[in-house]
């Protein structure tokens, strides 16, 4: 390894000799044909060509071989993948370093339009269309029947819904102190282009992150009029201008001015459902419908977030999102935080896969709305120009890609992470950008679904184990198992 290294390095690597039977060849064709040395040349060939032609046999044989896992996990096969189950649940994470043979499969998409037929319930045939390749989107019409869609509506109004914004000013605060930025170094944050301005794309798409209020370009220039800040009005700020600027002086003047709900990032309410052991029936068939959809293994399934009901109100709405972030090297998935060895302030939800149920079908308005579906490139740039805001689902909902009009009992599927190649969760897909349409008339009840995989193979593995240890330590102390569903609902 180390001589190999010292040869590349320096470049004292010698030239490589010319191959020596091209020498030999050539005294060789003036003698006789039949000569002892010409034999020798021929049969030499002869070997290195039939070597040649075993090692690429063997190599196409075992790479096949290495495929063959995945495709082998077809729709009806469950047993596969009950083995990738138990592996994941029993390997112990110091041994599965290198040699991890856990493989999640992914729905093949084959191309817009691409009908397949699934089996998800028994004695019933559903079908699955894609409906783009970036992100991997399908729909499955009826995949609840009326009276479920029904039930989960009913058992949502019954735990009672929430208001789905919160607005979390004061822990973004924390974090830029946290973080110790000042004004100048916000500010090359912010200068996506590197241009020395802020550009009003450059502040809306990082207000927004930042407070959940919605500024549209409209309200940016009513903000830069009232505070005064845009002195020599030409639309964008310079680092003095920003600089006058406290962090929170654009929120400030928007919760003077009196921020409605129609203002922020989601203008709806929720409600989380419970489906583990012990729920519902309908509940827990729809999570058996999801395991046999997505084909992963039914321990990822049965840890991932609990069912989310969601109810629009005519006016509402759901700006452009993506449901996981991206993953960097210090941030941590929320649900394996467990399993985590770090006090990282970067949380994020990591769900590979969302399920999204339309419970009714909207009167009018409602899509959920895929804006750069298929797009031939994504540019973040380019989600924001003109005045024209791809994000705002409020207003520019028609010019985006793709719409998913709400009909009751269809299910939509997509998956939020490319694969990493290797059978694991990879990078977050940007093409998965997506929100909820404006509700024009009537109301909108949708449920989602999320499948939590931690893009951290080693984490997710040690949560697992985690989850194991403690369901056994709790199944050998019975009086405390009638304590477990309620303990898990309240921690979700
Ligand atoms: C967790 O972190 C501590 C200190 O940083 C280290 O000593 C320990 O080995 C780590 N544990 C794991 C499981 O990585
Ligand atoms: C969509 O693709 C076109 C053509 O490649 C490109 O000009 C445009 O910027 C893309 N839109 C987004 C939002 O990336």
């Amino acid at each position: 390894m180390t001589k190999f290294q010292g040869n590349t390095k320096d470049g004292t690597e010698p030239l490589p000799a010319p191959p020596p039977l091209a020498r030999e060849r050539i005294p060789v064709q003036k003698s006789s044909v039949c000569s002892r040395s010409y034999f020798m040349v021929v049969m030499v060939f002869f070997h290195v060509y039939i070597l040649n032609v075993i090692a690429l046999l063997l190599y196409v044989h075992y790479n096949n071989a290495s495929n063959a896992v995945g495709s082998d996990l077809d729709f009806t096969s469950r047993t596969n993948n009950h083995k990738i189950a138990e592996q994941l649940n029993t390997e112990p994470p110091s041994d599965t370093r290198f040699t991890r043979n856990v493989y999640l499969p992914r729905i093949e998409g084959i191309r817009v339009g691409h009908v397949q037929k699934v089996s998800l319930a028994p004695g019933k045939m559903h079908e699955m269309r894609t409906l783009s390749l970036k992100p991997l989107l399908f729909e499955i019409p009826d995949f609840l029947s009326e009276e479920e869609c029904a039930v989960v509506v009913r058992l949502a109004q019954l735990k009672g819904l929430t208001e789905s914004q919160v607005m979390v000013p004061e822990g973004q605060e924390e974090l830029s102190q946290q973080l110790n930025l000042s004004p100048e170094e916000i500010f090359h944050l912010l200068d996506l282009n590197q241009d020395g301005q802020l550009q009003p794309q450059e502040i809306l798409t990082h207000s927004r992150v930042r407070d959940g209020i919605w500024l549209t370009p409209e309200n940016l220039r009513e903000i830069y009029d009232g505070l005064k800040v845009d002195q020599d009005n030409n639309g964008v700020l310079s680092m003095e201008e920003f600089g006058q600027l406290n962090s929170d002086s654009f929120q400030r003047y928007l919760l003077q001015h009196g921020v409605k709900k129609s203002h922020l990032v989601r203008n709806s309410k929720h409600t989380w459902l419970y489906q583990g052991q012990g729920a519902h029936q309908v509940l827990r068939e729809l999570r058996n419908r999801v395991t046999r959809l997505t084909r992963l293994p039914p321990s990822l399934v049965e840890l991932s977030e609990p069912l989310q009901v969601v109810h629009y109100e005519q006016g509402g709405h759901y700006h452009a999102h993506h449901d996981s972030g991206p993953v960097y090297s210090d941030t941590v998935c929320t649900h394996t935080r467990v399993a985590a060895n770090t006090s990282s302030p970067f949380q994020t939800s990591c769900r590979y896969i969302t399920v999204l149920f339309y419970l009714n079908s909207v009167e009018e308005g409602g899509e959920t709305t895929f804006p750069v579906a298929d797009n031939r490139t994504f540019e973040e740039v380019s989600l924001i120009q003109n005045n024209v805001d791809l994000l705002d689902t409020r207003k520019h909902c028609d010019k985006g890609n793709l719409r998913v009009k709400p009909t009751k009992g269809t299910a939509v599927l997509w998956y939020n992470y490319l694969s990493d190649g290797k059978g694991w969760v990879g990078e977050q897909d940007e093409y998965s950008l997506h929100g909820g349409c404006i509700v024009t008339r009537g109301t909108k009840w949708i449920a989602n679904n999320w499948i939590n995989v931690d893009p951290d193979y080693q984490r997710q593995a040690r949560y697992q184990q985690l989850v194991l240890q403690q369901q056994e330590s709790q199944e050998r102390q019975p009086d405390m198992n009638a304590d477990e569903h309620t303990g898990n609902h309240q921690e979700l």
